[in-house]
């Protein structure tokens, strides 16, 4: 495959994917397709955006004729589709974008894939639609050991590896899917648009499911880089409820490997679950970057606790999320290649680093700037 359309590009994990890819197959052209909502940020590609595999296409995944004239322009053959309103408390305010985005705009980019690609001579052959989701989709995992020893204990995954956990349960890749929120509702009957689409028309597609990524140029309104960035300008940590639900967290260049490895080598009308068994209750990460932020800012570790604020929990707050990547450790031989301790020091590092990134994002001048650029493009 020569001709990638990636949607989202310039949102988080996007960015890390288009990276990726621009640098890692020069004869690859690589179509970065994004609507720049207020999540997407070309900043995020500065380092790549003069190289001649990378093109930029500000354009709204639910224009059909946008996307199949695109589509032909380009003889495009793959599809890594990540482009999605991807926060929980925005859904939970305003369901109708994420509908609009996630569902229509993914049976959108399914039909003109579809529409292209049956009107080739080889139809289908050599193309792919790989669409990127979220573990959310399974619902929420309880807390619970069969003899009641409280969490976290070691319990033995699919792949026979010892893990710490909260639960002895796991997020298979045959769980029926129990969404919560509007967001992972969304994104569920996205999933199964795409996998409708294998099932009806023959289109080769893959979905994958991943756990909570953390990383450099994620957007200040998730967890880890709001609070990093409230820790250094010392301002209040909303901790939801009592900080008791847990999260399985994933780098988000081991996420871009994965995506990676499975475009290329993943089987066609699979899923994979995509994590790295790393799972951690919100308190105890909030510590960890306080530790972290106030290590690296010269200040005493951990004079910053007192920040810690509990608020009201999220509406419909899931529990415990973990995932079982067995599958794809076994078939496909990824791995993650960042212990939790390295990755969170180099994300507290990124952000500190990059104060000038944060404030043009908390101050929305981000927007603007590129809004303008492309307005009449
Ligand atoms: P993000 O919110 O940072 O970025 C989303 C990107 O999509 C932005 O660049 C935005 O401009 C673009 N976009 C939104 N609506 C669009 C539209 N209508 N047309 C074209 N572009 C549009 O999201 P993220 O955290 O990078 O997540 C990317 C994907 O990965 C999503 O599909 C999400 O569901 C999935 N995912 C995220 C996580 C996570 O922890 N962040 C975990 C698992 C899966
Ligand atoms: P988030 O980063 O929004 O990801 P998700 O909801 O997709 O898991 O939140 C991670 C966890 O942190 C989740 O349990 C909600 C909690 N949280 C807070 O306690 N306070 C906050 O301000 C935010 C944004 C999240």
């Amino acid at each position: 495959m020569k001709n990638i359309i990636i949607t989202g590009g310039a949102g988080f994990i996007g960015s890390h994917v288009v990276r990726l890819f621009v640098n890692k197959y020069p004869d690859y052209k690589i179509i970065n397709l994004d609507k720049l909502t207020y999540a997407g940020n070309l900043a995020n590609l500065k380092d790549i955006e003069d190289k001649p595999n990378y093109k930029f296409v500000k354009m709204d995944i639910c224009d059909f004729d946008g996307v199949l004239t695109l589509m032909q322009d380009e003889k495009v053959d793959g599809i890594i589709h990540l482009a999605a309103e991807s926060h929980v408390d925005r859904s939970i305010k305003d369901p109708f974008t994420f509908a609009q985005t996630n569902v229509m705009g993914t049976l959108s980019l399914l039909q003109a894939a579809k529409a292209y690609w049956e009107s080739l001579p080889e139809k289908y052959e050599g193309k792919r639609f790989y669409h990127i989701s979220t573990d959310e989709v399974y619902g929420a995992l309880q807390m619970t050991h069969p003899e009641g020893i409280e969490p976290p204990f070691t319990t033995k995954a699919s792949s026979g590896k010892h893990h710490l956990a909260y639960g002895e349960k796991f997020f298979t890749e045959d769980l029926k899917y129990q969404p919560h929120s509007p967001y992972s509702a969304a994104k569920a009957s996205s999933d199964h648009f795409v996998r409708a689409f294998h099932d009806t028309f023959g289109m080769p597609t893959i979905v994958t499911n991943c756990s909570n990524n953390y990383g450099p140029y994620q957007f200040p309104e998730k967890l880890i880089p709001l609070f990093i960035n409230n820790i250094r300008h010392r301002k209040p940590l909303p901790v939801y409820g009592k900080g008791e639900n847990v999260r399985d967290w994933l780098y988000v260049v081991d996420h871009a490997r994965a995506i990676d490895t499975i475009f290329h080598e993943g089987k066609i009308a699979e899923t994979y679950n995509i994590g790295g068994f790393n799972e951690w209750k919100n308190i105890d990460i909030i510590r960890v970057l306080i530790n972290t932020v106030d290590r690296l800012l010269g200040r005493p570790e951990g004079a910053d606790m007192d920040l810690i604020t509990y608020v009201t929990d999220r509406a419909g707050h899931d529990l415990r999320y973990a995932i079982d990547s067995s599958k794809l450790q076994r078939e496909l031989g990824w791995e993650p290649s960042l212990q939790f301790e390295e990755g969170i020091e180099k994300t507290v590092r990124w952000y500190l680093d990059n104060q000038e990134w944060m404030d043009n994002v908390t101050s929305g001048d981000y927007m603007k700037y590129y809004n303008d650029m492309y307005a009449n493009r």
